[in-house]
C-alpha cells in the first residue's frame, strides 16, 4: 500500500476505508482501552490524528513510540468529531519505523527559541516554525523561476568558481588543491592562476544578456565579509536578472514587479504557513506585505535621501555625510518612518561603488540604485552598466584594476555594446521580508557565518 501525505488525507474530499499514514510523532495521549497519536509528515503545517485501539500488537508499538519518533499507521479516514480538523484516523494497524530516545530527544512541546533552535538546526524542520518557514523556501525559489520563466527570461548557469572579484570588494573565499600550508606559487595550482568562490554572476550574466537578451542567474554566492549582523552571511544565494537595451529606470521597474510577484505568490500559495509568522512572529506582517503589493515603491535620488536624512531629528549612530554609504539605520528610517514603504535609492557616489555601473553626466555619481525594505534594509542592489568602452577604461585606470584580468568582459564593449542593466536580489533577505523573521540565519538550513561552519 502506497503511503497518503498528511496534506492530501487534510483535503480529503470523502471519507476512506482505508489509508496508510506515515510520519513523526508530535504527541500521544494514552486514556482507558484507546490512544491519540497526531503525526506530522512535513508536508503541511498540519498534524492528523490518529485514534488507535488498544489490542496487545498495538499496545505493544505505542510502548515503543513517543514524539519524535517515526511511525506508519493503516487505518480509516472519517470525519473529526474534534474542533479544528475535518479529517482523523481510526487506526487499525501501527508500525514503528523508527524510535525515539526520548531520554535525549531536544524538541519538546513547549515553545523553544530561536537561539536553541539554530544549536539543533538539524532537528529544527521538525517544528512547525521552521516547517512553515522551509516550506515557504522551497515555493519562493519555485516561485523566483515561475516569474522569469512568465517573462521570458533565460536561466544562465554562472560559475561558481571565478578568477575575477566582480565587486572588488576583495572579500572573497580562496579555493585551492593544493596542499595546506603549501608555498607553491598559484602558477602550480589547479587553474594555474588564483581562484576563489564567485561573490556575483553578474559579469557572467551580462556577456549572456549580450547575447540572448533578458536573462538571469540564480545560484549560492560567497562572501568573506567578517560582518555578524542579523542579514549577512557568508553563503547566500542571490538572484540576479540582467536586462538589455535597458536603463535604470526599467531595472527599478523590474525589481518592483518582481517584489510585488513574489509577495502575492506567496499570499496565494503558503497561506497556512504565512498565516503562522503573521501570528507567532511579526504582528505587522500582513500590513506589511499589503503595503509592498498596494503602493508604488518611492524613488529617491542619493543626494535627495542624504538631504532628508540631515534635516530629521532622528539621532543615528553613524553621521550622515555626503559621500558615505547607507547604514542599516539609515535605509530603514527612509522606508519605515520616511515614506513607509519600500524606497529606491538611486544615483549614488562613485567612490563607493564598482566599476562597472554607468558614469552619470554630472561625472560624479555613478546609475546605481538600492532597493530598501521596511525591517531589512538592502534587498536589492543593482545599476545600469557602463557600456561605453572609453568610459569604462578610465573608470578602470582610476581605480587601479587590471584589464587584461577582464579582457573577455571588455570584448562585450568592443563588439555590439548595448545599454543594460540588472541587480542581485538576496534571495534569504526576500525570505525575511515574507515571513517577518528578523534573524537571516534563521531563514537558512544550515548558516554559513564567521566561526560557524556546523552541520
Ligand atoms: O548589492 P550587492 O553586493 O550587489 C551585487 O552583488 C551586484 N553584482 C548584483 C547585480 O547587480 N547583479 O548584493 C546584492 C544583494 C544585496 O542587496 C543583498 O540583498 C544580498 O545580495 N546580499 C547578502 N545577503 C546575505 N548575506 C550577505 N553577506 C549579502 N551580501 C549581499
Ligand atoms: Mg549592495
Amino acid at each position: 500500500m502506497k503511503r497518503t501525505k498528511i496534506k492530501d488525507a487534510l483535503n480529503a474530499t470523502a471519507p476512506m476505508d482505508e489509508i496508510l499514514i506515515k510520519g513523526w510523532v508530535r504527541s500521544k495521549r494514552d486514556n482507558k482501552g484507546f490512544s491519540f497519536v497526531a503525526l506530522n509528515d512535513g508536508s503541511c503545517l498540519a498534524t492528523i490524528q490518529a485514534i488507535v485501539d488498544h489490542t496487545p500488537e498495538i499496545e505493544e508499538a505505542l510502548s515503543r513510540i513517543g514524539t519524535g519518533a517515526s511511525v506508519g499507521i493503516v487505518g480509516e479516514l472519517v470525519e473529526s468529531p474534534g474542533k479544528g480538523q475535518k479529517w482523523e484516523i481510526r487506526g487499525k494497524k501501527l508500525e514503528v519505523i523508527g524510535e525515539a530516545d526520548q531520554e535525549t530527544f531536544p524538541l519538546q512541546k513547549k515553545r523553544h527559541s530561536d537561539e536553541f533552535l539554530r544549536s539543533i538546526a538539524h532537528l529544527r524542520p521538525r517544528t512547525n516554525k521552521y516547517g512553515a518557514m522551509f516550506r515557504m523556501r522551497s515555493a519562493l525559489a519555485q516561485a523566483v523561476h515561475k516569474y522569469f520563466s512568465e517573462k521570458d527570461f533565460f536561466y544562465i548557469h554562472t560559475p561558481i568558481i571565478t578568477g575575477s572579484d566582480c565587486e572588488g570588494a576583495g572579500e572573497m573565499f580562496r579555493v585551492t588543491s593544493l596542499e595546506a600550508g603549501s608555498q607553491l606559487p598559484p602558477e602550480e595550482d589547479f587553474f594555474g592562476q588564483p581562484s576563489q568562490l564567485t561573490v556575483s554572476g553578474q559579469l557572467s550574466a551580462e556577456m549572456f544578456s549580450l547575447s540572448l537578451g533578458d536573462v538571469y542567474t540564480f545560484g549560492p554566492t560567497f562572501r568573506a565579509e567578517n560582518s555578524n549582523t542579523p542579514r549577512h552571511v557568508a553563503e547566500f544565494w542571490m538572484i540576479e536578472p540582467e536586462i538589455v537595451f535597458s536603463d535604470l529606470s526599467d531595472d527599478m521597474d523590474l525589481g518592483e514587479d518582481m517584489i510585488k510577484y513574489l509577495v502575492a505568490h506567496m499570499l496565494d500559495n503558503c497561506a497556512e504557513d504565512v498565516e503562522l509568522f503573521a501570528k507567532w512572529v511579526d504582528k505587522g506582517l500582513m500590513p506589511t506585505l499589503q503595503t509592498i503589493l498596494d503602493k508604488p515603491f518611492e524613488r529617491v535620488p542619493y543626494t535627495e535621501a542624504i538631504e532628508i536624512l540631515k534635516k530629521t531629528k532622528k539621532k543615528f549612530e553613524y553621521p550622515v555625510e555626503w559621500g558615505m554609504d547607507l547604514q542599516t539605520e539609515h535605509e530603514r528610517f527612509l522606508c519605515e518612518e520616511k515614506f513607509k514603504k519600500p524606497v529606491y535609492v538611486y544615483d549614488y557616489p562613485k567612490t563607493i561603488k564598482p566599476f562597472y555601473m554607468r558614469m552619470n553626466d554630472d561625472n560624479t555619481t555613478v546609475a546605481a540604485m538600492d532597493c530598501l525594505v521596511p525591517r531589512i534594509g538592502e534587498l536589492i542592489g543593482g545599476s545600469q552598466r557602463e557600456e561605453r568602452m572609453d568610459v569604462l577604461v578610465a573608470r578602470m585606470d582610476e581605480m587601479g584594476l587590471n584589464k587584461d584580468d577582464y579582457w573577455w568582459y571588455l570584448d562585450s564593449r568592443k563588439y555590439g555594446t548595448a545599454p543594460h542593466a540588472g541587480f542581485g536580489m538576496g534571495f534569504e533577505r526576500m525570505l525575511m521580508l515574507v515571513t517577518g523573521v528578523s534573524n537571516i540565519r534563521d531563514v537558512m538550513p544550515f548558516p554559513r557565518t564567521p566561526k560557524s561552519l556546523d552541520f
